[in-house]
């Protein structure tokens, strides 16, 4: 065998045209190609905090000394403090480098070729794409026009091969939560349910304390949101047990830096901080979306997650996300079959409202 095209028969056959997830332009790319500096870029693209992260988690990283060793692979302290935080106990957290990592070692555990994963779309992309790596086959379970999941639907999908069903609440892009009554129907079908719950401190709406009752219920949170670690990488996800125990054996050693676990444990400490800025955040919520409603060509969907998602009524979303871009306004847009001419507005502070209205206003 000479050269790459070698070895590239060998690639597993399934992941031929793969399509990999799409992740937010990084800031640094636009240098020279947006009319402001990239230090004034203003994020609202990817749901991250506009605050930034606790400031006892940057004094504690800039003074620690120990970043020259491995955390410990157990997650014995991690855990307890995230047991804590999440209302339940340490043999069912596992945490992981965000809960990206999460969805995939879920999937790792249950997908293998030719097993289907209920994805009720639109929604968050990184369930196709874990599950597709596995050789699992997606599911799609459509919404209905106010981007509900349709729970008969869900039911009618099962069949003996159906190994995990996602469901995102609030989902992303679009918002919305699912209803504790829906949630607790699917979970009775028995398939394994994963409740993705990345942005849970902004609707204040958690499935964990139905874990104790139903063996088959796995719910994941993240910190890069609520407590602005999304650059450290920190997520966590509750799970029965025996389940717990399986995903510590199969996930890679170290999944959590000592970063982030001195991050995690600095933020819990200064809760009370990171819930007034989660109420600004929801708060700034309010005042978007009010506005977002007064621009007669968007029809923005409520949300009770940190993002606003707009259906474009006239006019290309694309072009205005290069028409925001340029002013050195960042959203995210789609134009794709369950998710038409649209973009998605991730809330940032005041004046953040305020310099993306006046730019669409403009418009
Ligand atoms: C629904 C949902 N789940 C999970 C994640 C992953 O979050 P992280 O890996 O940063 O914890 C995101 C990120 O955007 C998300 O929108």
């Amino acid at each position: 065998m000479s050269g790459s095209e070698g070895i590239e028969k060998l690639v597993r056959p399934f992941l031929k045209g793969f399509t990999g997830y799409s992740a937010a332009t990084s800031p640094e790319t636009l240098e020279g190609k947006v009319d402001v500096p990239v230090a004034d870029i203003i994020k609202m693209d990817a749901n991250e905090n506009p605050y930034g992260c606790s400031p006892r988690v940057l004094r504690a990283l800039a003074g620690s000394s120990n970043l020259n060793i491995y955390p410990d692979d157990g997650q014995q302290g991690l855990r307890k403090l995230l047991a804590n935080y999440a209302g339940t106990d340490a043999d069912r957290i596992i945490a992981g480098h965000g809960s990206n990592t999460l969805i995939d070692l879920v999937v790792r555990l249950f997908v293998g070729e030719g097993d289907e994963v209920i994805v009720n779309v639109p929604t968050f992309d990184l369930y196709r794409f874990s599950t597709e790596i596995c050789g699992g086959k997606v599911v799609n379970v459509k919404r209905d026009n106010d981007f509900a999941v349709r729970v008969k639907d869900i039911k009618a999908a099962i069949t003996p091969r159906t190994k995990m069903i996602f469901i995102a609440t609030p989902n992303n892009p679009t918002g919305n939560i699912v209803s504790r009554r829906d949630i607790i129907e699917i979970i009775e079908t028995g398939v394994p349910v994963v409740i993705d719950e990345a942005y849970y401190e902004f609707s204040g709406e958690t499935a964990i304390p139905l874990a104790v009752k139903y063996q088959n219920l796995m719910v994941l949170r993240s910190f890069s949101k609520w407590a602005g670690l999304a650059g450290l990488r920190v997520g966590y996800g509750v799970f029965p047990p025996r389940i717990a125990d399986y995903l510590m054996a199969i996930k890679i050693p170290y999944i959590v830096s000592m970063a982030g676990e001195i991050a995690v444990r600095e933020s819990l400490a200064d809760i009370d901080y990171l819930q007034g800025r989660v109420k600004a955040i929801i708060k700034e919520r309010a005042r978007l979306f009010d506005k977002l409603k007064k621009v007669s060509w968007l029809k923005a969907y409520p949300s009770q997650a940190n993002f606003i998602y707009c259906a474009v009524l006239q006019g290309s979303a694309a072009e205005i996300h290069k028409k925001l871009q340029k002013k050195g306004i960042l959203v995210r847009y789609f134009d794709k079959p369950l998710l038409k001419n649209s973009i998605r507005i991730s809330v940032g502070k005041p004046e953040h409202t305020d310099a993306v209205i006046n730019a669409l206003r403009g418009f």
